[in-house]
């Protein structure tokens, strides 16, 4: 007797973005990344879902999290995992991209994972391509897995989303971490702050729905998760902040500026993390507030669980 073929989860076949999923796809995601956790705790982690299909990375940025856990997820899941780095200085970003997904198309992947300084490419790559294609980064557009790591990440230590006060703090206007969080995290009932000087908050950021705070201990206050991001330098072309040390002064996260948010407010960190910067060494060692490598964790298992879901729609 043959099992049953597991229900769709995903209406698409390729994962571009937050925007565009429905909350149901997206708790449906939570849930699938959940069951992998266990898997990946396992000794035996190695199941054959994916056994016989190509998985191809390719990475026009740099990227140590992202790649590997989608190596990780990719192999867990008995898929050949290709990966591709593109060194982003020798490229002539549209007619190579076109050219690459040609040269890709060609080889037959089943699944490709891409990552790009432009925004739109992973659309764009969907489109030439035949097959399922996975967002990991598009500039400051979108990442929707690191979304959904992080609402999986939040959901097991609190049990919910909906009703917590979530800040997001830093360098909001380079982040596509950012925006793929504030959709995610207002799609399922979170209250969304972003904390940011003005220099570094998008000019759009009023029409986010969210709420928007300059001082940092003001938008802190009584808020349950901190969300920390990098000071993107390599994105800004020119000085957005007057220099690292001041910038940390008023922005960085240390014990002061924390004690401003609820008793027991949790820590986040997409990675990688500047120290000294945007947070406090000893903040993001702390293991009673700081929930960074469990975020590395849960984003192998929400990769499991997005590959799991977009082999359901594969021929
Ligand atoms: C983020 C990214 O690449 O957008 N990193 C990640 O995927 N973990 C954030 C960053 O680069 O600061």
């Amino acid at each position: 007797m043959t099992s049953p073929s597991p229900s769709p989860i995903l209406k698409t076949s390729h994962l571009l973005g937050i925007e565009g999923l429905s909350a149901p796809e997206v708790t449906g995601l939570l849930d699938l990344g959940e069951s992998y956790v266990a898997q990946s705790r396992a000794a035996n982690k190695k199941a054959a879902l994916l056994k016989g299909r190509t998985l191809i990375n390719l990475f026009f940025e740099a990227s140590t999290r992202t790649q590997s856990s989608f190596e990780l997820a990719g192999k867990r899941l008995g898929a050949d995992v290709l990966n591709m780095s593109v060194k982003t200085s020798s490229v002539s970003k549209g007619e190579t991209l076109i050219d690459t997904a040609s040269t890709l198309n060609a080889m037959r992947p089943d699944i490709l994972v891409v990552r790009h300084q432009d925004s739109g490419a992973a659309e764009l790559l969907s489109r030439k391509l035949d097959c399922s294609v996975i967002n990991a980064g598009d500039g400051a557009h979108e990442h929707p897995t690191q979304a959904l790591l992080d609402a999986l990440t939040i959901r097991r230590r609190t049990g919910r989303i909906e009703g917590l006060t979530v800040a997001i703090c830093g360098d909001i206007l380079h982040s596509r971490v950012a925006r793929s969080n504030i959709r995610l995290l207002a799609m399922l009932g979170a209250r969304v702050r972003l904390i940011a000087p003005r220099t570094l908050l998008p000019c759009e950021a009023e029409r986010f729905g969210v709420d928007i705070f300059t001082d940092m201990k003001q938008g802190l206050a009584g808020v349950d998760i901190v969300m920390m991001l990098r000071l993107q330098l390599e994105r800004m072309s020119g000085a957005f902040v007057p220099s690292t040390r001041e910038y940390f002064r008023f922005y960085g996260l240390d014990r002061e500026k924390l004690s401003c948010a609820k008793s027991g407010a949790l820590v986040m960190h997409p990675g990688p993390m500047n120290r000294g910067v945007e947070i406090a060494s000893d903040i993001a060692d702390d293991l009673d507030v700081s929930l960074i490598s469990e975020q590395v964790e849960m984003g192998v298992a929400i990769r499991m669980a997005v590959l799991d879901a977009l082999a359901r729609g594969l021929s």
